[in-house]
């Protein structure tokens, strides 16, 4: 059993390099060369990624990438992307395409409210302290003025709280559930402190002194990750006809099948899963970019997803009067400004390349996002399947594992064209190329 380390945060990055080289790859020597090989040559920028976590030994290095030709809102756009699954850029970009002379993406935001909750157990007089709840609200917002003012003062800050009972859940158990609007930040730093300050109010003014019977005990004050009132809608819509053959497959058809298999990911939790995988394969790739919290984002997404007691699909199709319309309506808390935007030099330049969006725009650009690797997932799925276009570009990380050389890849891109890409079928492929290489003396 390896041997506990104290004070490993304490050394320097050096040291902690040493430290995992020694523990746990026997001092070899290569493993400490390569991981110092992924630092930025730059010190400073590398100081800076080393500060965004603890313990940062080196860069982990993932590709960025943008899919071109978006049309939303009559504007064109590229989006940046930073994902590791093969196809899923390459997704994007055949979707954008798909829809640029149909009308493109359209957008609506539907509303940004987010959600901070300070839980807390009152065994006091519960009736008095929702009698008094109203004059207890007011001071709230008032001794919390100090940290609210410059949000008030970019259109933001508190617009409510309300305490909610939740007694039938469990014993003496009540909420402050406080609304926000936090303008252009994700806004979970400013919710959180905001909250904190709130609990320390509610403990003064409800107390034994001041006629509650007890003082509230605060369990907790945190941010909501789920925000169903945060929310934005995309959609792509044309005329049935008009969406041509698709993959060999005539419009009505595939207009039909597209919106059966739309229909079997809302009615089976099992395929709802992996079809909103697919939508977040798009949302977390620009949320990544973006320097973004990811797993905020799809928290929300699958709560949202389960809202009505059944996992669900996150997209919905209709085909009515001749019109095909596909839509998703996405919950989700973006930021603009505030944490890495300003300071990961990659997400600068994403944010860049969406021409510097607002929050708002940020949370349109996600769902169009979503809705376009769903759709071509779905279109993928209910023509040709997916492992065509899949596998293709699985094929290079199989090449590239089995050490490929250019020209080997080049003669397997062409090899593949008609056969079933596999890493066996690869493996027996280059095996057969290098040995007629050498039969050949080449
Ligand atoms: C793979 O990452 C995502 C898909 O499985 C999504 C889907 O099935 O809808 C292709």
């Amino acid at each position: 059993m390896k041997k506990e380390i104290k004070g490993y945060s304490k050394l320097s990055k050096m040291q902690k390099i040493d430290w995992l080289t020694d523990n746990y790859f026997n001092g070899n020597q290569e493993v400490k060369a390569e991981l110092i090989s992924f630092w930025h040559e730059d010190l400073t920028v590398q100081n800076r990624f080393d500060e965004f976590s603890e313990n940062t030994l080196t860069n982990f290095y993932m590709p960025f990438g943008i899919a071109p030709n978006f049309l939303i809102d009559d504007e064109m756009y590229c989006i940046p992307m930073v994902i590791e699954e093969s196809s899923v850029v390459a997704a994007m970009s055949k979707s954008a395409k798909f829809w640029l002379d149909k009308g493109g993406f359209h957008t609506a935001i539907i509303d940004t409210k987010k959600i901070g909750q300070v839980h807390f157990i009152f065994s006091g007089d519960h009736l008095k302290l929702q009698e008094h709840f109203s004059s207890i609200k007011a001071q709230l917002l008032e001794g919390g003025k100090y940290l609210t003012v410059n949000m008030d003062a970019r259109g933001g800050g508190v617009t409510d709280i309300e305490l909610i009972d939740m007694t039938a859940h469990e014993p003496d158990y009540f909420q402050l559930k406080v609304s926000f609007e936090t303008c252009d930040s994700m806004g979970a730093n400013f919710i959180n402190t905001v909250l904190e300050e709130y609990a320390n109010s509610l403990k003064e003014l409800v107390n034994a002194d001041t006629g509650f019977g007890d003082t509230p005990l605060i369990i907790m004050s945190i941010v909501s990750n789920y925000t169903p009132d945060c929310m934005v809608r995309a959609w792509v819509t044309c005329k049935i006809e008009d969406l041509g053959e698709v993959n060999g497959v005539p419009a009505e058809i595939f207009a039909k099948k597209f919106k059966t298999a739309v229909r079997i990911a809302e009615v089976d939790p099992h395929r709802a899963t992996t079809h909103n995988k697919g939508i977040y394969n798009g949302i977390d790739a620009v949320i990544i970019a973006t320097g973004n919290d990811f797993r905020a984002v799809e928290a929300c997404g699958h709560t949202y997803a389960a809202r009505n007691g059944r996992y669900s699909s996150l997209t919905h199709c209709s085909l009515e009067d001749g019109m095909f319309k596909f839509w998703i309506d996405l919950p989700l808390a973006v930021g603009t400004v505030g944490g890495l935007t300003q300071l990961h030099p990659l997400v600068k330049r994403s944010l860049q390349i969406l021409g510097n969006p607002d929050a708002q725009q940020l949370m349109k650009f996600c769902a169009v996002a979503g809705l376009a690797q769903n759709f071509a997932a779905l279109r993928a799925l209910t023509t040709v399947g997916i492992q065509q276009g899949h596998m293709k570009m699985h094929l290079l990380n199989i090449l590239n594992h089995l050490n490929a050389s250019e020209e080997e890849k080049t003669f397997a891109l062409t090899y593949f064209k008609d056969k079933v890409v596999s890493f066996t079928t690869t493996r027996v492929m280059l095996e057969q190329l290098r040995s007629a290489k050498v039969k050949d003396g080449r």
